[in-house]
């Protein structure tokens, strides 16, 4: 993958459009199948170190159950993805200047039982995240699976995207969105465009 450009299967136009008309976009086939399964594996091998994402401080949430990794050099492969994302973030400044500096990631895994309920990733705007992305990594999901992301578009629409495999979501963090209860082990790499202008993060 290029430094300096978007994968060649993103529409850049469609989500500029589709996220200038109801504040969400979705990408399918986001990246060969080679680098995907190495992403897969990379998070794999890594789910024994994966901790509960609700707790924090030493106090247990009742509002996700789901468990996480944070990102850093130590995961290259995913580092590439935050690459591309970075670029994104370039092309998402000079289309609606959000001034956009960092990418912050962390892999997800929900297993079977396990949900995220209705919450906004920028409450009031109290944070400095201005994109939420999330790409889906598992390595097939059916309907009945569950584990839907719901969101609320910025026109007051509700809509129910579907986790699939090398799907690429991408929404305004002020939007309000939950994980439904996934019957399937779940993963992904949630990651937020943050303008790094704020005074307290969420
Ligand atoms: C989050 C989140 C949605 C998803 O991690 O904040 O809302 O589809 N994730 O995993
Ligand atoms: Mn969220």
């Amino acid at each position: 993958m290029q430094q300096s450009s978007l994968p060649e299967s993103w529409d850049l136009d469609k989500v500029l459009d589709d996220l200038n008309e109801s504040g969400f976009a979705v990408i399918d086939n986001v990246y060969p199948a080679a680098y995907v399964d190495s992403l897969v594996n990379e998070c794999s091998s890594h789910l024994a170190e994966f901790r509960a994402a609700g707790i924090q401080n030493g106090i247990v949430s009742h509002i996700r159950s789901d468990h996480i990794l944070w990102i850093d050099e130590q995961l290259p492969i995913a580092q590439q993805h935050i690459n591309a994302l970075k670029n994104l973030s370039q092309l998402l400044n000079q289309a609606f200047y959000l001034g956009i500096k960092e990418v912050e990631a962390h892999f997800a895994c929900y297993n079977a039982g396990e949900f995220y309920a209705l919450h906004r990733d920028n409450p009031q705007k109290k944070n400095d995240r201005m994109i939420s992305t999330v790409f889906y990594l598992h390595e097939q999901w059916q309907e009945d699976f569950g584990g839907q992301l719901r969101l609320q578009d910025k026109n007051e629409q509700w809509h129910t995207i579907e986790p699939l495999p090398n799907r690429l979501a991408i929404f305004q963090s002020d939007l309000l969105h939950e994980v439904l209860l996934s019957k399937q082990q779940r993963l992904s790499i949630t990651a937020w465009l943050r303008s790094g202008n704020s005074l307290w993060n969420a």
